[in-house]
């Protein structure tokens, strides 16, 4: 069974009908992550002096011909990752923005898994999860044909932004899965403080604003089996050097790019948070967690409406409880609690 990763009443199940070419790739062989051709070539260019690579050297050491070559260095650079050709060889711009794992700390990148392009990574990571992949084991494209937002909207993806999914396997029980949606939230929230001096607030759920604007979006499933998380799946989708569209009823969006009024290099990000987020998630401290997110919060004290699947509330919120759930006073004094529903400060 797959759920929202609340888990609780309220939330909509949904299961995955995964279109039978997604069950073929073996993502994981021999115990080990199985890494694409293009990814593979990133790895070469990553290392190479100067990141500088002749395509005699890149013909030689991934084994495929001059005009595979070609194509494959094309294809990278259509993902939007820059590479300057120049005679016989190719240079790797700009290498800190570059999410291939071989430019992360070496447990890390015995665990991530980079696309150019997935249909999801929300999809990739059940996938891997199937598979066997391990705890904090980590998919993430440089774009998405069909990206996933909760309520079952679709989250455009083009190049530019950081979408990624994460495999959790935490001993806590079910009822306690929420706490990791509002662990990733705090994780995000400090890794964007730290490294650009921006104060994103969170909104209930889990989105982070930026001026009121939607910078990050957060979705999450789950699989339980007797009573137990057999895995959790957090995705997350980070507007950063994309162009953000806005959609017909959400919030206006905005990227670090524009708020910072410069590009910013992808991979710092995901370091950040992911060292954020393994420290939180490890044993979950509950209240704590829950105190962080409040003390960057936008919801606490704003008037909100909410949407749940059959009903809306209007009024203030009062309070978050530390199983996450939204506590709002309507304007009859009465007070609301909603464990799941879209949130719009009003
Ligand atoms: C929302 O605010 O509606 C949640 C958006 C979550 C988007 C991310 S991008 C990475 C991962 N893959 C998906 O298809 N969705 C999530």
């Amino acid at each position: 069974m797959q759920k929202d990763s609340s888990g609780r009443s309220g939330a909509p199940d949904s299961t995955l009908d995964l279109p039978a070419f997604f069950l073929v790739p073996d993502i994981i062989m021999n115990n080990t992550l199985n890494h694409t051709i293009h990814s593979r070539i990133l790895t070469l260019l990553f290392r190479a002096p100067n990141h500088c690579l002749s395509i005699q050297d890149l013909t030689r050491d991934v084994t495929i011909s001059r005009p595979q070559a070609e194509t494959l260095i094309n294809e990278i650079k259509m993902a939007g990752i820059p590479i300057e050709t120049t005679g016989n060889t190719y240079t790797l711009i700009d290498p800190e923005d570059l999410l291939s794992p071989w430019g992360f700390d070496s447990e890390t990148q015995n665990k991530i898994l980079h696309y150019l392009q997935v249909p999801s990574t929300m999809n990739m990571a059940r996938i891997m999860a199937e598979q066997g992949a391990a705890h904090m084991s980590c998919c993430v494209a440089e774009q998405q044909s069909a990206g996933r937002g909760r309520m079952d909207r679709t989250w455009l993806s083009p190049k530019g932004g950081l979408w990624f999914s994460l495999i959790l396997r935490p001993q806590s029980p079910p009822a306690q899965a929420y706490i990791f949606n509002f662990a990733a939230a705090v994780s995000l929230h400090a890794a964007i403080r730290d490294l650009y001096g921006l104060d994103a607030r969170v909104k209930w759920p889990n989105d982070l604003l930026l001026d009121g604007k939607k910078l990050t979006g957060l979705l999450s499933e789950i699989q339980i089996k007797d009573n137990a998380i057999r895995y959790l799946i957090t995705g997350i989708g980070i507007n950063v050097n994309n162009t953000p569209v806005s959609t017909p009823r959400g919030l206006a969006p905005i990227s670090l790019k524009a708020a910072l009024g410069k590009p910013v290099p992808r991979r710092p990000l995901l370091k950040a948070f992911l060292s954020n987020f393994t420290e939180l998630s490890s044993a979950p401290d509950i209240p704590g967690i829950m105190a962080s997110w409040k003390s960057c919060s936008a919801t606490m004290g704003a008037r909100v409406t909410i949407e749940t699947h059959n009903r809306t509330v209007i009024g203030t919120a009062v309070d978050v409880d530390d199983s996450g759930t939204l506590i709002v006073r309507t304007p009859d004094g009465k007070k609301e609690e909603i464990i799941y529903g879209d949130c719009f400060h009003t």
